[in-house]
């Protein structure tokens, strides 16, 4: 199982680490599962920017990125060279050790689904 420790730029939401992600799953399908919020406009399917997140340790645990993702990266609140949209990040190794940093969601324009 898959090691997962999510930060938060809003500091006074506690870190929370998930010991029992599964491959195959998207990071976002992992928050979701985890009551963790991350807005996802589109629904997961790379046609918005809202599940920006930043992957600080464990991005080589994840599928590829895409020009399509880089594309909606761009248009994110605050992009840096560990962007990805959690919606795209599969988990190809089941014993990934992943640390990922969540956004400020107030300042997303989105809806939780
Ligand atoms: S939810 Fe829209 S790109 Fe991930």
């Amino acid at each position: 199982m898959a090691k997962i420790t999510f930060k938060f730029e809003d500091t006074s939401i506690p870190t929370v680490v998930v010991e029992n992600a599964e491959e195959g799953y998207s990071i976002l399908e992992v928050t979701e599962d985890f009551d963790i919020h991350l807005n996802h406009n589109c629904g997961g399917v790379c046609a918005c920017s809202t599940c920006h997140i930043y992957v600080n340790k464990g991005e080589d645990s994840l599928e590829e990125i895409s020009d399509k993702e880089e594309d909606f990266i761009d248009r994110a609140i605050n992009p840096r060279l560990e962007s990805r949209l959690a919606c795209q990040c599969i988990i190809l190794d089941e014993d990934a050790v992943i640390e990922v940093e969540i956004p400020d969601q107030k300042r997303i324009i989105g809806h939780e689904h």
